[in-house]
């Protein structure tokens, strides 16, 4: 196995750069990410206890449907790992053993490397391109990605080298992506939820208590600016499949999930953003991850009847041949 190297230190971005990203996604997506990594555990209400555990399980498990293969995986890479939300929680789930976490940005590599090191596990970090991955052929037992490939340029190109470095007989699970049904519902959703928000919580009376200031509004409008420029794709679940298969993957299958939970889902996730970090507390992430679950189990009868590419989220796995 190729030894990591230590991670670039966090890239500083200059107003220069922030322009020059517009014309090279590669470095859009460093810049963006980097900027996200101290606060995004805050912002996707990402934790590493039971409620996110179950919730990345559950996610593995939808996809990777009613495959009964030994657990844990005894060696697992994360592509665009982020702050480790995924791997991390599966390993405490007991679904990964050794986690190698990798991603485009510095800055999320040192932020995965710091929620493994608070939860007491040692990890392998390292700055990684999924289009080029700086592993040797055959290494991992799986590869897991979540929220990752709708970033990436080339995605066939992705799916090539995930199976490059898979075992023969090895999963790749990508979970949380967007579908293009899905993707469009749920930014209308955002827009209007933002909009109403942010007029509410600027009258005089919420003013103080809940309205985010000036500065972190007019900053969240530049990232939404430079999310336009990082989001690449969504997807048909069908398509998708179709290109895990070009790739050379076998036993393909794609799951999608959340209608009525992205319906409640996004409003939830852009009030939370729209208003004063703090102010909704941990009931709150618990009422809105109660609904989420009651609404989902609603979802997955509405499946039998409403067709896959109208649910907001799909996943896909697939096997490197034998
Ligand atoms: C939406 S975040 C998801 C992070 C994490 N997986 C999660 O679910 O919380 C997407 C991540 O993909 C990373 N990324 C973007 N392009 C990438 C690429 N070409 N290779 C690897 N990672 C990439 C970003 O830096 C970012 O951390």
């Amino acid at each position: 196995m190729a030894v990591p190297a230590d991670p670039p230190p966090v890239v500083d971005a200059t107003a220069e750069m922030v322009a020059a990203a517009y014309e090279d996604n590669k470095l859009a997506q460093v810049l963006y990410h980097d900027w996200e990594a101290q606060t995004y555990d805050d912002k996707w209400s990402i934790s590493f206890d039971e409620r996110c555990v179950e919730y990345a399980r559950d996610r593995f498990e939808a996809i990777v449907g009613d495959v009964h293969e030994p657990l844990p995986y005894a060696t697992a890479l994360e592509l665009g790992a982020g702050t480790g939300f995924f791997s991390l929680n599966l390993k405490q789930a007991g679904v990964l053993d050794e986690v190698h976490v990798t991603d485009l940005s510095p800055g999320m590599v040192e932020a995965a490397k710091a929620n493994a090191e608070a939860l007491g596990f040692t990890v392998q970090g390292r700055v990684a391109d999924a289009e080029r991955i700086p592993y040797d052929d055959n290494t991992f037992d799986v590869v897991v990605g979540h929220a990752v490939i709708h970033h990436i340029p080339d995605v066939e190109a992705a799916f090539r080298e995930m199976l490059r470095v898979l075992k023969p007989g090895g999963r790749f699970v990508v979970a949380g992506e967007p579908t293009t049904i899905g993707d469009w519902y749920a930014r209308r959703l955002g827009q209007l939820t933002w909009k109403a928000t942010t007029a509410i919580t600027h009258l005089p009376p919420l003013r103080d208590t809940w309205a985010r200031d000036r500065e972190a509004l007019d900053e969240s409008s530049r990232a939404a600016a430079l999310e336009a420029v990082v989001d690449l794709h969504t997807f048909d679940p069908a398509d998708l499949a179709a290109m895990a298969q070009r790739a050379g993957a076998v036993d393909v299958r794609t799951r999608t999930e959340e209608l009525t939970a992205a319906f409640l889902g996004w409003p939830i996730r852009t009030f939370e953003a729209a208003v004063k970090p703090g102010v909704l507390g941990w009931g709150w992430a618990m009422f809105a991850y109660g609904s989420w679950k009651r609404l989902s189990a609603v979802d997955r009868l509405l499946a039998r009847a409403v067709p896959a590419r109208f649910f907001y989220n799909v996943g896909i796995t697939g096997v490197k041949p034998s």
